[in-house]
């Protein structure tokens, strides 16, 4: 991401509808899945408001490409943290209960994901959970992508050959997103029309925050047994095999 948008996600990251909303799905993919006090590893954990999400499970590593990302989760008193590359991670074979990638692998310092998710799979123990969640649909791809050097966005059906190639077996699969995915179509296609220029995490009326979390609420509920069949997102849990 350019550099400047990591202080915006630090500032955003507990409010704004959309990581809240992020963080509920998770919740529902993970609910029930893991032994009692995981190992995790949170790659390419940004400015920690996931990792802080993710100690619930048990004992979160935290870590980025990029020193300042860091230096933020430093402020949210994470303690281990780590900078490395998802490419190449330092750490031993079979370390981890659960991975998380929320939002890495679209990135362009993401040269090959087949490549990250090779390194997840080395990195976890047997039957070890890889968690992702990225962007979907190239034709949602904006002004917003481009802020945040996004590579490329997926669908379900690309995201499960890769992680099944890389030798996982899916166990939950879904988009995510389904009932604010109108707005973001509405957004994409206005953008045509005037200059942007700044990511979506500014574009938003405060009075409609609580009123967007209530509704991704109600599908953070819906998730945990339904499978969406569009949305924004994809968001995927899956088994090393
Ligand atoms: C959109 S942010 C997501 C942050 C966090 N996971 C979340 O869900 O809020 C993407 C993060 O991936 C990190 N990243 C990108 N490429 C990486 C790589 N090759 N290795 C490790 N981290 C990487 C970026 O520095 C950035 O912090």
């Amino acid at each position: 991401m350019k550099l400047e948008e990591y202080e915006k996600m630090f500032h955003a990251e507990d409010e704004h509808w959309w990581f809240v909303s992020k963080r509920k799905f998770v919740g529902a993919f993970l609910s029930g899945m893991l032994p009692l006090s995981s190992k995790v590893l949170d790659v390419g954990c940004g400015t920690g408001a996931m990792s802080v999400f993710l100690k619930q499970y048990g004992n979160v590593t935290s870590m980025d490409f990029l020193s300042l990302a860091l230096s933020f989760c430093k402020q949210r008193n994470l303690s281990q943290i780590c900078q490395g590359n998802a490419l190449e991670l330092p750490f031993r074979d079979e370390s981890f209960d659960l991975v998380t990638a929320c939002d890495v692998l679209y990135h362009q310092w993401i040269t090959e994901d087949s490549l990250a998710l090779r390194e997840f799979h080395r990195i976890l123990k047997p039957r070890g959970k890889v968690l992702i969640t990225d962007s979907a649909f190239s034709f949602l791809s904006g002004k917003h992508d481009q802020f945040v050097l996004a590579r490329e966005r997926y669908t379900i059906n690309q995201m499960q050959t890769r992680l099944e190639q890389a030798g996982f077996r899916i166990c939950k699969k879904s988009y995510a997103f389904f009932f604010t995915f109108p707005l973001v179509l509405m957004i994409r296609y206005l953008e045509r029309f005037r200059n942007k220029e700044q990511t979506d995490v500014n574009n938003q009326a405060s009075f409609i925050n609580p009123l967007l979390i209530k509704l991704v609420t109600v599908e953070a509920r819906l998730l945990k047994y339904i499978r969406f069949p569009w949305g924004s997102s994809i968001l995927f849990l899956a088994e090393k095999q």
